[in-house]
């Protein structure tokens, strides 16, 4: 077991790279298994998600090659449509070799996704898109078979705006016969990156990132190469870590405009922001304004970034109340910055944040990933020593965490730990 020890107080400065987007990674992995040929992917996050995928398909039975940030994934090899149970579980966005494996061999067969643990995450919309296009989907014992003689395109509402079910129900439509409509479709920035890529193999996808998706479906795929888009969401955790450590940060490689929501409450909780073509600079300030925050699909306030948001407001003087609206359970983080001496309380979906007093170091533990990230920022902005335990979660979904900080001058080493019982005071 291992633990951050966080010396903080020390303002952030210099640069950081950001690093390619983990939630487009682990889509366009499968989606390259579509191809009648290799497909190269570059940008790739070295985080443990692209590393369970690589190893997944691998397993499965299709060539990859991975090395650095680069990987080239032919899937005309694979015979297998079971995905091996152990891998699955660790991989929540397993799911999206779903919609790959129907419409590459008419039938996957896989246990329920692992992941995060952020309360209920149903699938039931993914299910629905492919029953839509004509599968059928059995369940036993935890295994999900989902099968199709021939997938049709179909006209397909999204009850609710969800990322997955619309990046999968476009995986499966690609090569279905006909025109398939998504309607009420999620619009972030990873879902255009996985229609760019499916474009670029040769299918013929209009609209995405807009709420209605038109797939007309195509014989055959071809191989092709394909730079993934920056992680905007690790960039706004280092937005939000410059802020909270009154630091002066500039992240390159970053796409200003899929910030744009974090950028405009930084600056009115008080940080000064800066916009460049590809890069964007953080100017934190000795004091901060209380700020709500209300999450909301693209191009609203990621959820992703709700916890880390909220370890900065526990620094601004007065209220502020912390909605999410996408996920009900996502306040795991709130006990651990409890124990650190902020006052904050959960109501229903909101967190309430009395701030405007200094935190204390203490151990600490991530529950998951962005958990795990406020966790980190409290730390950093906290005179005093914090240990953070629960890397597994981070390591998910952050690429050399500890290098990039200590490269902004952070007081951070990652040892190794006995995880002694934790005596509750
Ligand atoms: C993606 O998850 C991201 N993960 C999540 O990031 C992100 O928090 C989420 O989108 C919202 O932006 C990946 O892209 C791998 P959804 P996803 O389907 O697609 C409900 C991170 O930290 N829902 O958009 O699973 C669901 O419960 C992760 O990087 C259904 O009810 O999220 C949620 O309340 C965490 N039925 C809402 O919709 C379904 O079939 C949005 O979920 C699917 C979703």
């Amino acid at each position: 077991m291992e633990k951050l020890i966080i010396n903080g107080g020390k303002p952030l400065a210099g640069t950081v790279t950001i690093s390619g987007a983990k939630n487009s990674a682990v889509a366009l992995i499968p989606a390259a298994l579509l191809a009648d040929g290799p497909v190269v992917i570059e940008n790739l996050p070295k985080i443990q998600d692209v590393d369970i995928y690589f190893k997944l398909l691998r397993e499965m039975g299709a060539d990859v090659l991975f090395e650095d940030d680069w990987m080239e994934i032919d899937g005309r090899a694979m015979q297998s449509v079971l995905m091996p149970n152990g891998r699955v579980k660790k991989l929540r966005a397993s799911y999206y070799l779903w919609g790959a494996l129907l419409a590459k061999f008419g039938e996957a067969r896989v246990g329920l996704p692992g992941g995060c643990d952020l309360g209920p995450r149903p699938v039931d919309l993914h299910i629905k898109g492919f029953e839509a296009l004509g599968a059928r989907v059995e369940n036993q014992n935890g295994v999900m078979t989902i099968r199709a003689n021939k997938l049709k395109g179909a006209r397909i509402y999204l009850d609710l705006v969800s990322v997955g079910a619309t990046i999968n129900i476009m995986l499966a439509a690609s090569k279905a016969e006909g025109v398939t409509i998504i309607e009420n479709a999620a619009r972030e920035p990873e879902i255009v990156d996985v229609a760019t890529l499916l474009n670029n193999m040769g299918a013929n996808i209009k609209g995405a990132g807009t709420d209605i998706i038109r797939i007309q479906g195509v014989e055959r795929l071809r191989g092709c190469r394909h730079t993934i888009i920056p992680d905007r969401i690790e960039a706004g955790t280092y937005m939000i870590a410059a802020a909270a450590t009154g630091g002066s940060v500039t992240l390159e490689n970053v796409i200003p405009k899929h910030l744009e929501s974090v950028t405009a409450k930084l600056r009115e909780i008080g940080a000064e922001v800066i916009e460049m073509d590809d890069c964007i600079l953080v100017n934190g300030k000795g004091t901060y304004r209380a700020a709500d925050v209300k999450t909301s699909p693209y191009p609203g306030f990621p959820t992703d970034l709700q916890q880390p948001i909220t370890a900065l407001l526990t620094l601004a003087k007065g209220s502020s109340i912390v909605t999410d609206n996408i996920y009900s359970a996502r306040f795991r983080h709130i006990d651990e910055l409890r124990r650190m001496g902020a006052n904050i309380k959960v109501e229903g979906r909101s967190a309430v944040i009395e701030g405007g007093h200094k935190l204390l170091g203490a151990k600490v533990v991530a529950s998951d990933l962005r958990a795990g990230a406020a966790l980190v920022i409290a730390g950093l902005a906290t005179q005093g020593t914090t240990e953070l335990e629960g890397l597994e979660h981070i390591d998910r979904g952050y690429e050399n965490l500890v290098g990039k900080l200590q490269n902004l001058g952070a007081d951070v080493q990652r040892v190794s730990s006995h995880r002694q019982e934790r005596h509750h005071m």
